[in-house]
């Protein structure tokens, strides 16, 4: 018996799908790439912008004629679109061949949803808000990501930033108890994890609903990292305006803590970013990019950016481009704005045309790129750590790695290093990759 997930989003669906193939091996369902050879395949969705529910659409849809061949295979669809008010009726009405629906707070059912569906031979669908956090951490994990594991922190958010569709198909913030984490990543790093992620939708806000002074996200980062073993550890996402300066501090101080902060900003713009519902300024939002540069000099950013909000002005925009500028940002995700059903800037007037968003766009993707080029260069001719991840997929004899600030860098090596850290000296950079050689110690 095979099985196949196809996962969308972020790498919060990246792991929990990491939990559904442990349920799914767990019942000695064996994973396969093709979709012809699975018994199973399980959509893990995204419902984050109009253009990832398309893509996941066509998708399911291009499966019809395999369910028509095959009347035994289970297709199930699961995450953050599944969850939404009224879609699995509209799943099924558009894709009747569908056999499994489930939310984002049910996914430790999915072992009973299957035996359900084989036993009845009936739909299942199942979305409702229950929210058993024990059940779910203790979920078998099948673990994906090489040297690097995934650990949950926290889950859903209580920010409702007005675009943002994640706090309706999430749900409240709920954090995990500060041991329960600690003893997981001392698990995996007993195992031999090199690096550990943490995740959450709003990590500096971990422990807001445990009522206990020493749960707080700086408390957990230096208990984490005082744990004594080889590794490095970082986090997403943080949220401007939670992250305080005694995480600034602690990450200053640390051992393991990346010098690389995710701090998405989404505008320049202090009134966009008050019709954002973002509770900063675009001066307050510098000031803790200033604060952490001060107490870090080598750290790196990166940040999140949206354009074409409801009533954005060139001005606006520009804006943006400054603060980017400003700022120097090693990477930056950039979106244009999609409207979504049931938030607040949905009902906001003054929608910007798609083709100035797309202008936009382009423009703000120029100035980075010079950028964040400049930023790579700076690397050349000085010798950094790396953690070895992987094999090069493309240049044979090369290896892949990561910087302690989280910048890309290939090399020419033997695969018995990956996982191991080395020092490579920076020979030359493209845009944000950087190339080296390995320098003995
Ligand atoms: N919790 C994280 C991640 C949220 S989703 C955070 O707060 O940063 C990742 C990114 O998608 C967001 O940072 C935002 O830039 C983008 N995004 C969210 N909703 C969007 C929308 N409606 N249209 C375009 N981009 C969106
Ligand atoms: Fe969405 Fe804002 Fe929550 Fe991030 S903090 S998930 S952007 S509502
Ligand atoms: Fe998408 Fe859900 Fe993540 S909407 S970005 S998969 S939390």
């Amino acid at each position: 018996m095979k099985y196949l997930i196809k996962t969308y989003g972020c790498q919060m669906n990246v792991h929990e799908s990491e939990k559904l193939a442990g349920i799914l091996e767990d019942m000695k369902y064996t994973p396969c790439e093709k979709e012809e050879e699975a018994d199973i395949i399980l959509f893990n969705t995204c419902a984050i912008r109009e253009s990832a529910e398309q893509k996941i659409y066509a998708h399911i849809g291009e499966l019809k004629k395999l369910k028509k061949e095959n009347k035994n295979l289970i297709i199930a669809i699961c995450g953050c679109m599944s969850q939404q008010k009224n879609y699995p009726e509209n799943i099924l009405k558009k894709f009747p061949f569908v056999d499994i629906i489930f939310g984002t707070h049910n996914i430790a059912e999915f072992k009973t949803f299957i035996e359900k569906r084989k036993a009845t031979k009936k739909k299942v669908v199942d979305i409702t808000e229950v929210e058993n956090i024990i059940k779910r951490d203790t979920m078998p994990k099948k673990r994906t990501s090489g040297v690097n594991a995934w650990v949950n922190i926290m889950y859903g958010c209580n920010n409702f930033c007005t675009y943002c569709i994640v706090p309706y198909v999430r749900g409240r913030e709920i954090s995990r108890p500060l041991e329960d984490v600690v003893s997981e990543v001392e698990e995996l790093l007993k195992q031999g994890y090199k690096q550990i992620t943490l995740l959450g939708q709003n990590v500096n806000s971990y422990g807001n609903d445990l009522n206990d002074e020493n749960c707080t996200f700086a408390k957990l980062l230096q208990k984490l990292d005082s744990l004594n073993y080889d590794f490095w550890l970082t986090f997403m996402t943080s949220h401007p305006k939670d992250i305080s300066t005694e995480v600034i501090d602690t990450i200053a101080s640390s051992k393991h803590i990346f010098h690389y902060l995710h701090l998405p900003v989404q505008s320049g713009s202090t009134q966009i970013l008050k019709l954002m519902n973002r509770r900063y300024t675009r001066e307050a939002y510098l000031e803790k990019i200033k604060y952490a540069k001060s107490k870090i000099p080598d750290i790196e950013f990166s940040s999140d950016i949206i354009v074409g909000f409801p009533t954005e002005t060139e001005e606006d925009f520009l804006d943006t481009v400054s603060l980017v500028q400003e700022v120097g940002y090693a990477q930056l995700f950039t979106f244009i704005y999609s409207k979504r059903r049931g938030t607040v800037a949905e009902k906001l007037d003054g929608q910007v045309d798609l083709a100035t968003k797309k202008e936009r766009l382009r423009r703000l993707i120029d100035s980075q790129s010079k950028k964040a080029t400049e930023i790579a260069e700076k690397y050349i001719g000085k010798t950094v750590d790396v953690l070895v991840t992987d094999i090069h997929p493309k240049k044979k004899g090369f290896l892949l790695g990561s910087t302690f600030t989280n910048k890309n860098i290939n090399f020419a090596g033997d695969s018995s290093l990956i996982g191991q850290f080395v020092k490579v000296k920076v020979l030359s950079s493209k845009l944000t990759v950087l190339t080296g050689e390995i320098v003995k110690e």
